[in-house]
């Protein structure tokens, strides 16, 4: 699988923020609150990729990481435009930025590089099962607004494109021993509580900045959303438990068949040259 560097710019609506999502306002402002963490996460995975590209043999590999590392650079633009509209619509999304950043910088300065990279791909890991439920389950972005639900989607697909690509650097050169699996399965157990720890008061602050704190209905529509039907999260727990196995690699899941939508989402929104 080598993944392909797109240039695509999707100008997202700024005024439809709020309600993008068919769902309502506490779903749309879920998604936006993960945009928020992308511009900054993206950089750090390039840097943590890039350290070791010079060690990799196999050539494919070589090329996948260029790939790889040109798509999370066309994520980052979109996001950070996204992020710019999100903070014109009056949320504190660049102060909660700066945040992810600082805490990122701190985790470049005090950790060795293997861990830098296991971090990558733990993250990867967690990309890559909400990538593969938003593609599984066209509900979740059903009645969206065109450009928001072609930039998700679009995101989802080449993360699944290049959801090994850290991986297989992290085994070419970190290893598949024990010493190798430890550290990526610790990454991932405190990657997930730092990950939420993060995402949940974020998401909190900017619904209440919305006026939603106090509105039931839309929090019910929002656990709904995530637990019981389509239930985005609920689905993904088995995809994450997975990651712990000894033996994982990202393509046991195979799920190659959704790839094929990229060209159409490609062709509308390929940037001008
Ligand atoms: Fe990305
Ligand atoms: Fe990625």
């Amino acid at each position: 699988m080598l993944p392909i560097r797109r240039d695509l710019k999707f100008k997202l609506p700024g005024d439809r923020m709020r309600d993008w999502n068919a769902a309502g306002p506490h779903v749309s402002q879920f998604f936006n609150t993960l945009s928020i963490f992308f511009p900054s996460g993206e950089r750090f995975f390039i840097d943590s990729v890039r350290y070791y590209r010079d060690r990799i043999a196999d050539p494919q590999l070589q090329q996948a990481v260029t790939a790889f590392i040109g798509q999370e650079a066309m994520h980052g633009r979109e996001h950070i435009e996204y992020n710019e509209a999100l903070a014109a619509s009056g949320m504190p999304a660049m102060a909660m930025e700066r945040l992810g950043i600082r805490l990122l910088k701190l985790g470049k300065k005090i950790l060795p590089h293997a861990d830098q990279l296991a971090i990558t791909i733990a993250l990867e890991h967690f990309t890559a099962i909400l990538a593969d439920i938003l593609l599984r389950e066209p509900q979740l972005l059903q009645g969206a607004e065109p450009r928001f639900a072609a930039l998700w989607r679009w995101h989802a697909l080449e993360e699944t494109e290049h959801k090994a690509v850290a991986y297989d650097v992290y085994q070419q050169v970190i290893g598949t021993g024990a010493g190798a699996y430890v550290r990526r399965a610790l990454a991932l157990a405190a990657l997930t509580v730092i990950f939420w720890s993060l995402v949940i008061p974020f998401h909190l602050i900017i619904v209440a900045r919305d006026g939603g704190l106090f509105d039931l209905k839309g929090w019910w529509t929002l656990v709904r959303y995530h637990w019981l039907k389509p239930g985005a999260l609920r689905r993904i727990i088995p995809a994450y438990f997975d990651y712990y196995r000894p033996g994982f690699h990202p393509w046991q899941h195979d799920n190659r068949r959704f790839l094929a939508d990229i060209e159409a989402i490609a062709q509308n929104y390929r940037a001008a040259a």
